[in-house]
């Protein structure tokens, strides 16, 4: 196959930041219609009032589907607008582009920083390439198979990761975490994040049976992010049931680029991390919807 890894990651940098220039532009001009009284029209409410699209996420979403298959006419493109609009999504063999306009749309709206364009490649079913870019933070994160994890930022300037070399944790007493409780608030899914949020952050000796009192609990609203921010060593952990492809594709890639691991858990409690189930990301990993992604993180023995 024609499949040549760097060439697709450095063309996927170079849309990313094109992409991210977009994602400006259209916050920019947001916010100045805002200003200006003008009724706001644009949002379009998917699911329910906690999943939206924007203009900006399908714009986005169109220059970088343009630009792919202009480049790479023979590659396949899974984004989640294009889903949304009713196309069809399987993975094959074939070099799959897996794409996020905007992870974390609903930050966007809100002007948070913490949203990002999430560029995900597969070749024969398997995460290879992933680009996460950051726009108001100026912050690259890049991977590919074997080459390792990379962060471009003012903060940090350019610098493999994770930042620092991670020291194994004792207990979850010194993780800090990332949480996400999604759109889907419903019962069934709810009581489980809610149950497993709970003993998270309980505290037994205070009485909370099972609590694990974990240091710091963190809820970003963007799952590529949060992937990023396990693989530079901040996060120890991320958890989220019901998130998609296009939200973890890249990610899964930098974090394991970057020595972290990535599960799809049946049910991503704290019994499944320290059960020591974790598994590498295969395709059908790839196309559930539950994650878990974890970076040295308590030790089985220590914390059953
Ligand atoms: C969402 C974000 C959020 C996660 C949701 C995702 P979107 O993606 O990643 O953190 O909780 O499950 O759908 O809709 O902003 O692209």
């Amino acid at each position: 196959s024609d499949f040549n890894a760097e060439e697709v990651l450095t063309f996927a940098i170079n849309i990313a930041k094109q992409a991210g220039t977009i994602i400006r532009e259209g916050s920019a001009k947001r916010i100045d219609d805002q200003n200006q009284g003008k009724v706001d029209v644009e949002e379009l409410i998917k699911k329910n009032t906690a999943d939206l699209v924007t203009e900006t996420d399908q714009k986005t979403e169109k220059f970088i589907k343009d630009a792919i298959s202009k480049q790479f006419p023979s590659h396949k493109f899974i984004g989640e607008e294009s889903w949304a609009a009713g196309q069809q999504a399987t993975l094959t063999d074939e070099p799959h582009w897996i794409v996020d306009p905007i992870d974390g749309t609903n930050g966007f709206v809100h002007n948070f920083v913490m949203c990002c364009v999430s560029i995900g490649v597969t070749f024969q079913s398997r995460p290879t390439v992933g680009v996460v870019y950051a726009p108001f933070l100026d912050t690259l994160y890049y991977a590919r198979t074997g080459a390792g994890a990379f962060i471009e930022s003012p903060a940090y300037g350019e610098r493999q990761l994770p930042l620092a070399k991670p020291m194994p944790l004792p207990s979850l007493k010194q993780a800090l975490l990332a949480v996400e409780y999604g759109s889907d608030r419903g019962p069934g899914v709810l009581d489980k994040k809610m149950e497993s949020f709970k003993r998270l952050i309980g505290d037994e000796d205070a009485g909370i049976k099972g609590g694990r009192m974990v240091q710091g609990v963190r809820s970003i609203g963007s799952a590529a992010l949060s992937c990023c921010y396990v693989a530079q060593g901040t996060f120890d952990l991320w958890h989220e049931v019901g998130c998609w492809a296009w939200d973890v594709c890249a990610g899964a890639v930098i974090i394991q680029e970057a020595g972290g691991v990535v599960v799809g858990a049946k049910e991503p409690t704290l019994k499944s991390i320290s059960t020591e189930s974790f598994g590498d990301i295969t395709p059908e990993v790839l196309q559930g919807r539950k994650y878990l992604v974890i970076r040295g993180v308590g030790d089985s023995k220590s914390e059953k």
